[in-house]
């Protein structure tokens, strides 16, 4: 192909302005080049054509979950979704995902999926904690017990398999494929101990007992994730922790350290001192380190 025959790209762009309250959809010529993203054209037009065209973004690398938009009708990532195998006669259609409030242009409002991902305690919970303050403790946990939360560990958080759930858009209450694969990663992790307070939120119809097991979202995960697969096995455990079947298996608790630790207070070096610091203050702040008495 020659510099005259280079290829280019219409792309429909579907605006929203606030301040007007008036949605468009405008087009925009982009040259194409091999290996293009739907994110590269919209930065093509953004730097080059049109500078007040918004949209979210920020690794380039399937890695942050900001750049979820709709193309051609599908929930996709912009920046990895190469524009060459979904255009369409050369046209390609972008607007914001489905189901979320539209801020401006591309740029959807996501504070209910970080709601309800924080409503299921996305995290380690311990009944005790001077296991971890007072003696440092390893929670153990063997590579199959591993496996079994890989999988639904690697959700990125950019809210596409609720863009495509029927539920999510139809049930304000419904907690989503998102914050329900991460109740069922937690439920099983052998290292947690909120079971049964993540169990009682997700087993109702707002939780996984709304899911129509259409498998949307597990079709549009960029991450393999499953979410369908994880509500299916969320409903099973429910269903037998409300029969008194299921118990949570719990991880074993290494012994603690046969050397205990010693605290030692220390300063910092000086020469490594954090940009734009006070010397003398900092000299001064005093550090804890644990420090096996050995390495003294
Ligand atoms: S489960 Fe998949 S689609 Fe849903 S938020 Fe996580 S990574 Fe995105
Ligand atoms: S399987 Fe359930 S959570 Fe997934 S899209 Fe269908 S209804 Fe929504
Ligand atoms: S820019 Fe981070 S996932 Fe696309």
């Amino acid at each position: 192909m020659t510099g005259e025959e280079r290829r280019e790209l219409v792309l429909r762009v579907h605006r929203y302005s606030p301040e007007e309250r008036r949605s468009w959809i405008q087009e925009y010529r982009v040259p194409l080049y091999r290996g293009m993203t739907v994110l590269d054209a919209l930065l093509y037009i953004k730097q080059r054509l049109d500078p007040t065209l918004v949209f979210r973004y920020s690794c380039r690398m399937g890695t942050c979950g900001s750049c979820g938009v709709l193309v051609n009708g599908e929930p996709q990532l912009a920046c990895q979704t190469q524009v060459a195998s979904i255009a369409k006669d050369n046209v390609v259609e972008v607007g914001p995902l489905p189901g979320y409030p539209v801020v401006r242009d591309l740029v959807i409002d996501m504070t209910r999926v970080f709601e309800n991902h924080h409503r299921v305690k996305p995290y380690i919970v311990r009944r005790d904690p001077r296991e971890v303050e007072e003696a440092p403790r390893e929670f153990l946990m063997t590579p199959e017990q591993h496996l079994e939360i890989y999988q639904f560990s690697l959700c990125i958080m950019c809210g596409l398999c609720n863009a495509a759930c029927p539920v999510y858009h139809a049930n304000p209450r419904y907690l989503g494929p998102q914050a329900l694969t991460q109740a069922y990663r937690f439920i099983v992790d052998v290292r947690d101990e909120a079971a049964e307070e993540r169990i009682a939120l997700v087993a109702n119809s707002d939780g996984c007992f709304g899911c129509h097991f259409a498998a949307s979202c597990s079709a549009v995960c960029p991450k393999a994730v499953d979410p369908a697969g994880a509500i299916q096995r969320l409903r099973s455990i429910a269903i037998r922790a409300s029969l008194g079947l299921w118990r949570k298996r719990a991880s074993k608790v290494a012994p603690p350290l046969e050397k205990p630790l010693r605290r030692v207070e220390a300063s910092y070096p000086t020469g490594n001192l954090v940009e734009g610091a006070d010397p003398e203050e900092e000299a001064a702040r005093p550090v804890q380190l644990d420090i096996d008495p050995e390495e003294l």
